[in-house]
């Protein structure tokens, strides 16, 4: 049987629950929270949809029973704050490290083999937690937020071309935050260099907007998003669990790749049923190379901050 396990039924968390049950990614999706009766509630209301929406997969709620989640073949950790407005992602890291750190532990004790994908933001950096917590291989502890980024590119550029979203093929690297590397280079519309289709200045607009697109969010919601961050996380995991190989940017500790050894980073990797199977380096230009070490600069100073804090 498939199982995998969503801790932290709020907002992303249950869209993500939600999105694994009616695609039938999983045969059995756990969620959990620390909040009394929400993910029960939430786990329910999913259920009851099946009928409606016709699929098979069973929910399970839990308010912090891990046992519930022994056996999961994917996590998806979701729990800790969101930013309100005016706060950066990284203002969380304290109090989300504190969660992530205790949550991971809990995971790996009742699913030792479990794949962890990571959302808590600030997200490179709750991913060096989890990784660190857990003491798997990097391949198996890996955070989710080039898909998202990725996902906002592509729907700007859809609009901006009046084409379907799915003509649009892209990539992009680094950090989950305002130092994100989008790679017009590897972007296309059905095959075609995007470069051919928009001129410079609204590809250089869009691609600011990308880098803010999570901020502009927060503004419109005073919290942050969920619909597109839940369903990029079950995108993931669906990816390992059908064993799919499929070509995604995904946060994970670099081991050398691109020059860099000592920081979590998004890059293109394979993702299949042992996670990241294999990271692919591009053959990068200057430019490109000069902000992913904007990127990897900043990412590593968040860092060095959670290794102050001494929650790891
Ligand atoms: P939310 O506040 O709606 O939900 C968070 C849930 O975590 C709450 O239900 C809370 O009770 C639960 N929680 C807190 N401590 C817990 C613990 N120890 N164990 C289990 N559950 C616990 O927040 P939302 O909007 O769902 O966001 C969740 C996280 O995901 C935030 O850190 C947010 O910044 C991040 N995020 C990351 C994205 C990405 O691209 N990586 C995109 C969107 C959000
Ligand atoms: C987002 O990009 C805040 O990380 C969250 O929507």
């Amino acid at each position: 049987m498939t199982k995998v396990t969503v801790v932290g039924a709020g907002n992303v968390g249950a869209t993500c629950a939600d999105v694994l049950a009616y695609k039938e990614i999983a045969e059995e999706v756990v969620l959990i929270d620390i909040k009394d009766g929400i993910a029960e509630g939430k786990a329910l209301d999913i259920w009851q949809k099946a009928p409606i929406d016709v699929y098979d997969s069973r929910t399970v709620g839990s308010t912090n029973d891990y046992a519930k989640t022994a056996g999961s073949d994917v996590v998806v950790i979701t729990s800790g704050l969101p930013r309100k407005p005016g706060m950066t992602r990284d203002d969380l890291i304290e109090t989300n490290a504190g969660i992530v750190k205790s949550v991971t532990e809990n995971v790996v004790k009742h699913s030792p083999n479990a794949i962890i994908i990571v959302v808590s933001n600030p997200l490179d950096v709750m991913t060096y937690q989890a990784h660190i917590t857990s003491k798997l291989p990097r391949t198996k502890v890996i955070g989710m937020a080039g898909i998202l980024d990725t996902a906002r590119y592509r729907a700007f550029l859809a609009e901006a071309l009046n084409v379907s979203p799915k003509e649009i093929q892209a990539i992009l690297m680094g950090g989950h935050g305002d130092t994100m590397v989008p790679l017009p280079r590897y972007t296309t519309v059905g095959g075609i260099p995007v470069t051919e289709l928009i001129d410079s200045e609204k590809l250089d607009a869009i691609i600011e907007r990308t880098k803010f697109g999570g901020g502009e969010l927060v503004k419109l919601m005073g919290t942050s998003a969920w619909y597109a961050p839940g369903s990029a996380a079950a995108q993931m995991v669906e990816a390992i669990i059908k064993n799919q190989r499929r070509v995604f940017p995904v946060c994970i500790k670099l081991d050398g790749e691109y020059g860099i050894d000592d920081c979590y980073l998004g890059v293109p990797v394979i993702l299949g049923r042992n996670g990241v199977e294999k990271v692919i380096e591009l053959d990068l230009n200057d430019a490109e190379k000069q902000l992913l070490e904007v990127s990897r600069s900043h990412v590593k100073e968040v860092m060095d901050v959670l290794d102050k804090i001494g929650s790891n």
